[in-house]
């Protein structure tokens, strides 16, 4: 797998933030790339279920990929807390159905993209041999899923990330929920006490591609260099994309009525990434300038 180009690439939740710019960022990068949707299947995109038990397992025996990318998943995580058997479905069965499958497929590679809510925030930024210890059901689904894919071939990957971030129509990460909010004179209620490293999708698309050349496999941190609060982020955002930041209105956790518990000092540490593929991950300041010429031009 390490000389040839892989012949097929199957990406999963292409409909999705980076499921999306993964489709583009691959396009090239093998004989054919082929994505799922699910809501937002589209003509291009095949229409996948992963709440749907065996529904992947056997798209991906049909498909015979080299490389499976899973970036979809339920990412909601108010959602999976009060939806819990859904959660654990989408996220940790049918990524499990899927990397049974691949197995069958010689040489081949499945990269399953988690999250630092497998960490309990105590004592962020993390590395990828912290202790996991998740504090609500989205990381717990999350980490049943990484640990899945690891147990089913040594050539998979888990690439955790976190906040990610892009300009992207329609879309709904932060930086879209912050500038649909501002630009239309909203307040917006933001968490002062959590942590993280915003990661910018198009950086981490190019990651995951690199990552995948180098037949990268086990655990790696993929995110943003800046450890940051939520509120700091929203307010250095504001400031690059000229809103008036004045709206962002910063409050404890704890004050937010959350279902799902979160982890407070979270964010990830990325010296394997930079050891393995070098420094390609932008910071909060040239991210979002990046974001805002995507969004003038848009
Ligand atoms: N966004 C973040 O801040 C963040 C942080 C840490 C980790 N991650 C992880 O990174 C990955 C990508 O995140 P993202 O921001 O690109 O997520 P996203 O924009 O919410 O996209 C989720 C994708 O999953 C698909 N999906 C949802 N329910 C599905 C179902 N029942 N069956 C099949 N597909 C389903 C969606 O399809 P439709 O849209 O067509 O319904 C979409 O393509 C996820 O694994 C997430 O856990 C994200």
């Amino acid at each position: 797998m390490n000389s040839a180009p892989p012949k097929k690439i199957l990406i999963i939740g292409a409909s999705g933030q980076l499921g999306r710019l993964c489709l583009k960022t691959f396009s090239g990068a093998a004989d054919q790339v082929v994505g799922t949707g699910f809501s937002r299947a589209n003509l291009d995109l095949i229409r996948l279920d992963l709440s749907k038990a065996g529904e992947a397992g056997e798209i991906v025996s049909r498909l015979q990929p080299d490389i499976a990318l899973l970036c979809g998943g339920m990412t909601d995580v108010e959602g999976c807390e009060s939806s819990k058997e859904k959660a654990f479905q989408i996220n940790a069965e049918s990524p499990a159905d899927i990397a049974r499958e691949m197995k069958k497929i010689p040489a081949s590679k499945f990269v399953y993209l988690s999250t630092d809510y497998v960490f309990d925030g105590d004592a962020g930024p993390y590395g990828e041999g912290a202790e996991v210890r998740p504090l609500n059901v989205y990381g717990a689904s999350k980490l049943e899923g990484e640990k899945a894919v690891l147990e089913a071939s040594e050539n998979n990957l888990v690439v955790r990330t976190t906040t990610v971030y892009s300009f992207q129509a329609g879309g709904n990460n932060f930086m879209m929920q912050l500038l649909k909010r501002l630009s239309q004179g909203e307040k917006m209620r933001v968490p002062i006490d959590q942590w993280a490293t915003p990661t910018y999708a198009p950086d981490l698309a190019l990651a995951l591609k690199k990552l995948v050349e180098l037949d990268a496999r086990g655990i790696i941190h993929a995110a943003g260099p800046d450890f940051v609060s939520r509120l700091d982020f929203a307010k250095k955002a504001a400031r690059i994309l000229n809103l008036d930041e004045t709206l962002i209105e910063g409050l404890p956790t704890a004050d937010l009525n959350q279902k799902a518990r979160r982890p407070l000092k979270a964010g990830l540490r990325t010296e394997l990434l930079k050891q393995k593929v070098g420094v390609l991950m932008r910071g909060v300041e040239d991210g979002v300038s990046d974001f805002k010429s995507l969004f003038a031009h848009s």
